[in-house]
């Protein structure tokens, strides 16, 4: 199997630098390219809370908009002081995520102790894409 920890590390640092100043929720992803990139998320709030975007989202924006277009994982951590439980992407990133990777995409979560790997397909199944806009 993968050793994941590099980029799970890489997701505790960006969760340093999440705005949360609403929900005191602090999230950080960091998403592995293909070509072993790494970009890496924090959730930014906004006193406007629909406009708050999640450490998932801004990780793999970041990405495409720097010409990254094959992804292999996306490591997720979050909590309110400490890293707690394990964090799943909401279903707005469960969305975005598959619109940019395929079903088979690492989810790593990890929880401060103990490491949980799942995919997007196993998480996001039966989902609306651009195959379904004819
Ligand atoms: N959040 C994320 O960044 N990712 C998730 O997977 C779950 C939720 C953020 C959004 C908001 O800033 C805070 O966590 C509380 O919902």
């Amino acid at each position: 199997m993968q050793n994941y920890d590099k980029l799970i590390e890489m997701a505790v640092s960006a969760r340093e630098r999440a705005f949360c100043p609403y929900s005191s929720f602090r999230v950080g992803a960091a998403v592995l390219c293909s070509d072993g990139k790494i970009y890496t998320g924090c959730n930014i709030e906004n006193a406007s809370y629909s406009a708050t975007v999640c450490a998932e989202r801004t990780a793999i924006f970041k990405a495409i908009s720097e010409g990254a277009d094959s992804f292999t994982a996306i490591a997720i951590v979050g909590g309110k002081k400490e890293i707690s439980d394990f964090v799943y992407p909401c279903g707005v990133c469960r969305q975005v995520l598959s619109e940019h990777c395929a079903p088979d995409l690492k989810i790593v979560l990890f929880n401060g102790k103990e490491t949980k790997l799942c995919t997007l397909g196993q998480l996001f199944p039966f989902s609306f894409g651009k195959g379904d806009i004819k």
